[in-house]
C-alpha cells in the first residue's frame, strides 16, 4: 500500500451524534462495501473493515495479530505513537502467550462470578442514587454515578482501595486521552508506582481481592513476574471502569432521546434487561476501532491484505450492518440479537463482558426508578461527546429530575 493518499477519508473521527458512528465513516450504516481504505493522523494508510461478517471470519484470524510491539501494528491515535513502552499485557499479546494470562484470568470473570457480584453491584448502585437523591437535582451524572459504579465494582473485586479512586481515574483519563505522549508515559509510569507500592503491601499483608490471588497463586509461583503482574492490573483496572462508565452515561442519554424505548425499559424491558443491554452495547458500541496488523497475506472482501498492512475494525460500522441486523440505525430494545461485535469477537473477546452486563443490567434501571423525572438539564446539542480517537462516551452528563 502506498504511504499516503489524500482523497481517502480520515481515521478515526469524532462523532457528531453521541451514539451514532461518525457520518463520514466509509459506508457507515450501509456495509456495502466491507472493507475500505482509510488515512491515519501521521498520513499512513490501513484497511477500514466495516462489514460483519467479514469482521468475524477476520477476528478469529491468527494471520492478524494484536502485538503493539509489531512495528507496523497501527496506531491511531497521536498520544500513542509517542509513547516508548508498547508492551500491552494479554489485550496486546498473540497466542500463545496471550492464552496463558487469560487461563489465570477466566475463573474471575464467569457468569457465576458476575452473578456473585450482583447483590454488592445493587448496594453500590442504591447508595449513590440515595445520595444523588439527597442533595437534589441538577446532577452531573458521570462523577455522580457512571463512573463511580464501574470504579468501585473493579476496586472491590481487585482489591483495590476505592479511595485512591481520583488518582488512578485522573491517570486512567490520560492514558485515554492525553493530548501528548509524555502524558501517556507519565500517566502509565505513576499507575506502575502506584501497583508496585499496593503489590508489595498486599505481599505483606494479604487481602481478598482478586489481585491478592494473583500475588499467591501466579507471583509467588513464578508463573508471572512482578511487571508483567503490574500491568496486568493496569489493564484490568483501566477498562474495568472507563468502558462500563461511559455505556452507563451514553446509555442514559440515548434513552432519554428515545422516550418510546425508554418506556419499554421501564416496563422491564421486552425480554427483560438482557436485551436492552444487548441492543444498547450493539447501538452504542463504545469500543470502535479494534487494531490489528496483519502478519500474512490476507484475502477478504475482495482485496489482499498484506503482510504488515495496518487493520482497524470500526465496531460502530459493523454493528450498523444491514446484512446482519434489520433496520440497523433504529434502536429496538426487544431485537434480541446478540451477534454484535461491541466486546469484540474471537480470542481477544471482552473478558469483563459478564461483569459490564450486571452492572448495566442494574445500573440503569435502578437511575430511572429511583429518579422517574431525570431528564437532560441542558440542550442535547450542548453535551460534548468524546474524541474519536478514544473509548466513545460523554464527558458530562448534566440531568436534573
Ligand atoms: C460495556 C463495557 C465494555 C466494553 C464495551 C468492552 C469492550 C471490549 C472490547 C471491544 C474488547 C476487545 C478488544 C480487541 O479485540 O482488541 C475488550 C477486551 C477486554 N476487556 Fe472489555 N469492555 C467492557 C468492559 C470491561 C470490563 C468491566 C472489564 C473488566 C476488567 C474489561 C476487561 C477487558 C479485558 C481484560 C480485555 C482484553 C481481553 C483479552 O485480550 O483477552 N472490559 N473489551
Amino acid at each position: 500500500m502506498t504511504q499516503t493518499e489524500p482523497e481517502l477519508v480520515a481515521f478515526p473521527q469524532d462523532r457528531t451524534c453521541p451514539y451514532h458512528p461518525p457520518t463520514g465513516y466509509p459506508n457507515a450504516g450501509r456495509g456495502r462495501q466491507p472493507v475500505s481504505r482509510v488515512r491515519l493522523f501521521d498520513g499512513r494508510t490501513v484497511w477500514l473493515v466495516t462489514g460483519h461478517a467479514e469482521a468475524r471470519a477476520l477476528l478469529v484470524d491468527p494471520r492478524l495479530s494484536s502485538d503493539r510491539e509489531n512495528p507496523d501494528f497501527p496506531l491511531f491515535a497521536r498520544r500513542l505513537a509517542a509513547t516508548t513502552q508498547r508492551r500491552v499485557e494479554l489485550l496486546g499479546l498473540d497466542d500463545p502467550e496471550h492464552n496463558v494470562q487469560r487461563r489465570m484470568l477466566i475463573p474471575s470473570f464467569t457468569v457465576r462470578k458476575a452473578t456473585a457480584l450482583r447483590p454488592g453491584i445493587r448496594e453500590i448502585v442504591d447508595r449513590l442514587l440515595d445520595a444523588m437523591a439527597e442533595q437534589g437535582p441538577p446532577a452531573e451524572l458521570v462523577n455522580a454515578f457512571a463512573l463511580p459504579v464501574p470504579s468501585m465494582v473493579i476496586c472491590a473485586l481487585l482489591g483495590v482501595p476505592y479511595a485512591d479512586h481520583e488518582f488512578f481515574e485522573a491517570q486512567s483519563r490520560k492514558l485515554l486521552r492525553g493530548p501528548a505522549g509524555s502524558d501517556v508515559e507519565a500517566a502509565r509510569d505513576a499507575l506502575s508506582e502506584y501497583f508496585h507500592v499496593l503489590i508489595e503491601r498486599k505481599r505483606r499483608e494479604p487481602g481478598e481481592g482478586l489481585l491478592d490471588e494473583l500475588i499467591a497463586k501466579q507471583l509467588e509461583t513464578g508463573a508471572v513476574n512482578l511487571d508483567e503482574l503490574v500491568r496486568l492490573a493496569q489493564i484490568l483496572l483501566v477498562a474495568g471502569h472507563e468502558t462500563t462508565a461511559n455505556m452507563i452515561s451514553l446509555g442514559t442519554l440515548t434513552l432519554l432521546q428515545h422516550p418510546d424505548q425508554l418506556a419499554l425499559m421501564r416496563a422491564g424491558g421486552p425480554e427483560g434487561m438482557t436485551s436492552v443491554v444487548e441492543e444498547l452495547l450493539r447501538f452504542l458500541s463504545i469500543a470502535d476501532g479494534l487494531s490489528r496488523v496483519a502478519v500474512e497475506d490476507i484475502e477478504v472482501g475482495g482485496v489482499t491484505f498484506r503482510a504488515g498492512d495496518g487493520v482497524l475494525l470500526s465496531t460502530a460500522v459493523i454493528n450498523r450492518d444491514e446484512a446482519a441486523f434489520a433496520s440497523p440505525d433504529e434502536l429496538d430494545l426487544g431485537r434480541g440479537a446478540r451477534h454484535h461485535v461491541a466486546f469484540g469477537f474471537g480470542i481477544h473477546q471482552c473478558l469483563g463482558q459478564n461483569l459490564a452486563r450486571a452492572e448495566l443490567e442494574i445500573a440503569l434501571p435502578a437511575l430511572f426508578s429511583r429518579l422517574p423525572g431525570l431528564r437532560l438539564a441542558v440542550p442535547v446539542d450542548e453535551i460534548p461527546c468524546k474524541p474519536g480517537d478514544t473509548v466513545q462516551g460523554l464527558v458530562e452528563l448534566p440531568v436534573t429530575w
